[in-house]
């Protein structure tokens, strides 16, 4: 790995020390329009349960906490630091019972079966070192019928054209993707 693509992985990918802290707050501050965005597409109920992977400084989480007012908000990030920095942006909700943040990998969710009705991921994916395992983890906490978002700004690197096979392999249905200006999206259901 080159030098620049090893610092914007302790940047952004999987934030760490003293350059994740610098790019939890760059992403506060830049990612928040295709969060609210990938948030919108989701069709978020009040009384949902909702799961976001990858929630990097918290900020999805925060807007998610506006829409789900009954329901309860749980995050997995495998960087200790965005964990802390979501946290904080999260104090109240996460006092009250309503979100729960831990550190832990999109390839092993401690969660159960069936328990969630949407899952997100955003500018995620990508960094994930196993892709299928991912997919296959968020298919499984998903109820049948339940709706996954897995958005990127424009600048993330993923590749949008393969994302609806990718998602029809892991045994979603109805996978498209939906493009704006805060980025592009894709959307499935799991049957
Ligand atoms: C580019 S940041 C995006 C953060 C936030 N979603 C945003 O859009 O601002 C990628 C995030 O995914 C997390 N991440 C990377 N690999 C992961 C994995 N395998 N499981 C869970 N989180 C992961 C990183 O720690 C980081 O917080």
């Amino acid at each position: 790995m080159s030098v620049v693509a090893s610092i914007l992985m302790r940047m952004f990918g999987r934030p760490t020390g003293t350059l994740g802290r610098l790019g939890g707050i760059t992403m506060a501050h830049t990612n928040k329009g295709c969060a609210a965005w990938v948030i919108d597409l989701l069709d978020i109920h009040p009384n949902d349960r909702v799961l976001e992977v990858g929630f990097g400084p918290g900020v999805g989480i925060e807007l998610l906490t506006r829409s789900v007012s009954e329901g309860y908000v749980a995050g997995i990030d495998s960087s200790e630091e965005m964990v802390e920095q979501a946290k904080a942006r999260n104090t109240k909700a996460i006092k009250n019972g309503r979100v729960d943040l831990r550190c832990g990998s999109a390839e092993s969710l401690p969660f159960e079966d069936f328990f969630f009705d949407k899952v997100l991921a955003i500018n995620s994916m990508q960094v994930w070192p196993d892709v299928p395992a991912g997919l296959r983890e968020m298919r499984r906490v998903l109820k049948t019928g339940g709706r996954i978002a897995l958005g990127f700004t424009p600048y993330s690197g993923q590749s949008k054209d393969v994302l609806p096979e990718m998602l029809t392999a892991a045994g979603f249905t109805e996978a498209h993707v939906v493009e704006a200006d805060q980025g592009f999206c894709a959307l499935t259901i799991k049957p």
